[in-house]
């Protein structure tokens, strides 16, 4: 799989990546520790050696089962992980109440200070088993401390050798300049699939013209550009999923449609669904990585699988057509 450097920076990250949220088991219905040790496995195997994890997926337990894969790997792999979503204070914004995979209540907050960030580093680099983090990222603006703070606790890290480069997630582009002064800004790590494009607007046009790259989360919008989810899809306990706009009504019926539009593309180069999705968003402009969930090494080896082929201007404007008509009420 082809590397593509990050930004500016010097890290190299896999066009696909494996995306740490859902083995986590937190808002997905729970986790199974070993397979998700084996998909990991499978995914540096294959080839997609990034990893995008983060603490508050399963408040720790992704970072660990990471870690655990990696073992003996590290020289192969390129580790993102994350800060500032914090569930042990009180401190910063209040996000949401949520609850941790024993069920036990957890207040998220978004939390960001020097003082946190030099901490949190110190608990990632512990359950990750690793002196230094590839890409660093605050998981969420923090509105109640200043970027210039939270960028300077990332300058320190960066001096002390213990992350190579500083990412964000879920900046505007405002807060992305306002970063950037403060320390090269090497990623904006947003959500962007073929049903949720809002980025294009300001952030992608932003990024290219300032050579910051894009990492898109959630390219299957979380399972349901996969085709698997219809009405009355049976979702784990604690999946919250089932919640969501994409997942119910019309919305899903309409994706389900659209999906079905775009299957013969799929068949014809006898490839999958969620392959053709994930090649449509990795080619778009300004994008460096897709990261894609996966809870099993069968959806891995389905996903690295991704890679490797381009879609004819012919493909591309079938799948466009069809996007263009597909209105979501979101
Ligand atoms: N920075 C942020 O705020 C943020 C937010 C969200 C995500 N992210 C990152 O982006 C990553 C990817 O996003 P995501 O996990 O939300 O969503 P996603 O990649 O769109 O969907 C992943 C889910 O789809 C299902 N799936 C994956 N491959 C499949 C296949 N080949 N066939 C059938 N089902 C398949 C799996 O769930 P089931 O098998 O359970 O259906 C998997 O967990 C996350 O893991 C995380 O690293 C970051």
């Amino acid at each position: 799989m082809n590397l593509k450097k990050i930004g500016k920076s010097n890290v190299e990250v896999t066009e696909i990546a494996f995306g740490a949220w859902a083995v986590g088991g937190w808002m997905w219905g729970g986790t199974d520790y070993k397979l998700s040790v084996r998909a990991i496995q499978r995914a540096i195997d294959l080839g997609m050696t990034t990893i995008d994890t983060a603490p508050a997926y399963g408040f720790g337990l992704s970072e660990k089962i990471v870690g655990e894969a990696i073992r003996g790997k590290k020289d192969k792999v390129q580790i993102l992980t994350k800060y500032g979503l914090r569930w042990n204070t009180d401190k910063g914004r209040f996000f949401f109440n949520s609850r941790s995979n024993e069920g036990k209540p957890a207040r998220m907050h978004k939390y960001a200070s020097k003082a946190s960030v030099l901490i949190e580093c110190e608990e990632s680099l512990k359950r990750l088993g690793i002196d230094c983090i590839d890409l660093y990222q605050i998981h969420w603006p923090d509105p109640t401390t200043s970027i210039e703070e939270t960028m300077e606790a990332i300058d320190l890290l960066i001096q002390q050798g213990k992350i190579k480069a500083s990412g964000v997630c879920n900046y505007n582009v405002n807060e992305m300049k306002t970063a950037a002064a403060i320390v090269p800004l090497a990623s904006n790590q947003v959500p962007y699939s073929m049903v949720k494009r809002e980025i294009e607007k300001d952030v992608v046009p932003y990024c290219i013209r300032n050579h910051i790259g894009i990492i898109a989360y959630s390219p299957l919008q979380r399972g349901v550009l996969t085709g698997k989810i219809t009405h009355g899809y049976k979702f784990g306990e604690g999946d919250n999923r089932e919640d969501l706009p994409y997942f119910k009504g019309e919305n899903l019926y309409k994706i389900n449609h659209f999906l079905q539009k775009i299957k013969t593309i799929a068949e014809d180069r006898e490839i999958t669904l969620p392959q053709l999705v994930i090649n449509w968003t990795m080619k778009q402009p300004g994008i460096t990585c897709v990261l894609v969930g996966a809870r099993s090494p069968e959806q891995v080896e389905e996903n690295t699988r991704a890679a490797g082929f381009e879609l004819t201007d012919e493909e591309i404007n079938v799948i466009n057509n069809e996007l263009d008509k597909l209105k979501l009420d979101i």
